[in-house]
């Protein structure tokens, strides 16, 4: 497979939750172009087997493949967890994941504890389990799944009745547990960023996005894979496993709304 500087980066999530992934890609990478998968039709990933996970994994590079790309990013931590190693073997070009933002988390400071939102699959899985142990020692983390909560959002609702009440009741037994920082350790969950803020206000909220594309960019650069089209080139091109008619404007939607707050 030849691969060459200006082929788009392929980027793909269970769903809708990689775009705010995309959006941070698009503005601290301008000169390179992006192919979007969502496999909205298999979402929510975070509570299927590992087995299936694996196969949509490879189905969605799969299809980015097939339109050309020159690198992969696994805009989801439960894809992530489950599926890179295998997603690493099977293909030659260089393949970047995600993992919940703990290290910078515990780089913040010393005081209060952690608590890591995350798909139950993620915080299930041997990468989170090292991840953790890497930093237990030094901070009180809590690791909280979210069932269900990827697939509130993946239904377009970032906001409203549903969410709050979610909330509500995740956090309710936290409210007064001294917690300084909230990792957001799943994709979709950067698009309720403000909602957790509201229940938390005393908390910081960190996702993964900043240091996914910065990693993404540095293996670019050591591959000699880094575009030289002029920002003004740059292509964004979305596809999905779902009714396009449904799914389209939700991501473009998500796009433009992440470029415009950050
Ligand atoms: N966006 C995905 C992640 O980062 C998961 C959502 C899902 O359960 O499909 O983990």
């Amino acid at each position: 497979m030849i691969l060459a500087k200006n082929m788009a980066i392929g980027m793909f999530d269970s769903g809708l939750g990689g775009v705010s992934v995309l959006a941070k890609a698009v503005k601290m990478l301008p000169q390179e172009s992006f192919l979007y998968y969502g496999d909205s039709a298999h979402a929510p990933y975070g509570e299927k087997d590992e087995k299936e996970i694996k196969r949509l994994s490879i189905e969605a590079a799969e299809f980015l493949i097939e339109k050309g790309i020159k690198a992969l990013v696994v805009a989801c931590n439960t894809a992530t967890s489950v599926a890179i190693e295998d997603l690493r073997k099977r293909f030659s070009f260089p393949v970047i994941g995600m993992e919940p933002a703990l290290k910078p988390a515990v780089e913040i400071g010393p005081q209060g504890k952690i608590v890591v939102m995350a798909t139950p699959v993620t915080l299930q899985k041997e990468k989170f389990l090292r991840l953790l142990g890497k930093f237990q020692d030094q901070r009180d983390i809590i690791p909280l799944p979210c069932p269900g909560l990827a697939e509130l959002i993946e239904r377009g609702c970032c906001s409203g009745t549903d969410i709050e009440n979610y909330l509500e009741d995740v956090f309710h037994t936290l409210k007064n547990d001294n917690i300084s920082i909230i990792v957001l350790g799943c994709t979709h969950y950067v698009f309720i960023k403000k909602e957790v803020k509201k229940f938390m206000p005393g908390a910081q909220v960190l996702d993964g996005n900043f240091g996914t594309v910065k990693h993404l960019e540095e293996v670019l650069r050591e591959n000699d894979l880094i575009s030289d089209l002029a920002p003004d080139e740059q292509r964004i091109k979305f596809f999905t496993s779902a009714d396009p008619a449904q799914f389209m404007p939700l991501y473009h939607q998500l796009l433009s709304r992440e470029l415009e707050n950050n």
